[in-house]
């Protein structure tokens, strides 16, 4: 298959774990002949700081004439000092979803049995969870009017909904659940918010059309206590922008790492891949980020082209670094941890030749990238 990607990989830890993701597509590509043609483009605070824009035309133009996107991460600290600054590179991530229309976004959480003791919540609470979240991806209230009085002491978001917004994400949220355990949870606050009241309307009136699922309500605050205290509970979250945003984050704790976590962003014509951590300066240029949230990525990505033994050679390979330890420091606390380029090259080396790293295995010193 010839598949055209663009590479967007953004600020902080981003270009590093994307280039681990980058590796494992091209050992998918020599592995199983296919042509992946991959290019890089600017966005976030990288875009801003050479052309001054955090998406600049040719990243937008790339992303419309490319079959797919795999995102990295942005935000930089140096545009949060000033709260006043204009442009901050998360405007080029909200304006791409927008002009790409990506408005699903769908983000698996499943516990890596072998990691279930790294999560502070208990093995019995967590074990065997599985449930994936729908976020609304390109209305609400992070796209509402924003309004800041002249003097400076008034601030205001307005948050939006329309039916259709609500209705076509609602739609995959229950076929999901329909090929699942067919249970969907609509989280919102109904009991405050006019536009949680509409999508609890909608929801309640398309659910007549997926009779086989059946679907709870859940207030959000309700919600984020439920995801940690009994998570099995969840089968499909079907939730709002903001909403979706912050239960996310939380769920990632179950999985021990939100460095392993990845999600889709599905459009009419566009679809973009990208792990749901943020660019985590603090680690930038240290080769100690996690980059398997970013492979998984790709994983979803040749899963979405219908890839499946090439997305499962991905899983296995991640599923394989985990189990022996050739993992990153949040995830491996021994003092043997393994380098962002190491696991990037054995999830690669793994891919291509599953026997032979196995073998080498016994002679490499991790950490020395030296597994290829
Ligand atoms: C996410 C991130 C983004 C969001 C930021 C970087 C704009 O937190 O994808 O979850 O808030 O949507
Ligand atoms: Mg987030």
């Amino acid at each position: 298959m010839k598949l055209k990607i663009a590479v967007l990989s953004g600020d902080g830890v981003g270009p590093e774990v994307c280039a681990q993701a980058v590796k494992v597509l091209k050992a998918i590509e020599l592995k199983f002949k296919h042509k992946f043609i991959l290019t890089d483009a600017l966005v976030g605070g990288i875009g801003i700081d050479v052309k001054g824009d955090p998406l600049p035309k040719e990243t937008l133009d790339l992303c419309h004439e490319s079959d797919a996107i795999l995102f990295g991460a942005i935000g930089d600290p140096k545009f949060e000092n000033s709260l006043d600054t204009k442009i901050r590179p998360e405007e080029g991530l909200l304006k791409l979803r927008k002009e790409l229309g990506l408005y699903a976004n769908i983000r698996p959480l499943k516990v890596f049995e072998p990691l279930v003791h790294k999560s502070p919540i208990k093995e019995k609470v967590i074990k065997n969870t599985d449930f994936i979240i729908f976020r609304e991806l390109t209305g609400g209230i992070y796209y509402g009017e924003k309004k800041l009085s002249k003097d400076g002491n008034l601030a205001s978001d307005q948050c939006v909904y329309t039916t259709e917004e609500i209705d076509r994400l609602a739609h995959l949220a229950f076929k999901s659940a329909k090929s699942r355990r067919k249970k969907l949870t609509l989280v919102d606050k109904a009991n405050i918010l006019a536009t949680s009241r509409l999508w609890r309307k909608r929801v309640k009136e398309l659910a007549k059309q997926y009779p086989e699922v059946s679907v709870d309500y859940l207030y959000v605050d309700n919600a984020a206590m439920k995801i940690i205290v009994n998570p099995r509970q969840f089968d499909v979250i079907l939730t709002e922008n903001l909403f979706g945003d912050i239960l996310s984050d939380e769920s990632s704790v179950i999985s021990g790492s939100i460095g392993l976590l990845a999600s889709t962003s599905i459009g009419d014509k566009s679809v973009l891949f990208e792990p749901i951590h943020g660019s985590f300066p603090e680690l930038k240029g240290k080769d100690l980020a996690n980059p398997l949230a970013t492979i998984l990525s790709a994983a979803l990505l040749l899963e979405h082209f219908k890839l499946y033994e090439e997305a499962d050679a991905v899983k296995n390979a991640v599923e394989k670094s985990i189990e022996l330890n050739i993992t990153t420091p949040d995830i491996n606390s021994t003092k043997k941890f393994a380098h962002t380029t190491t696991v990037g090259d054995f999830v690669s080396a793994y891919i291509i030749d599953k026997k032979s790293v196995l073998y080498k295995m016994e002679n490499i010193s991790l950490g020395q990238s030296t597994i290829i």
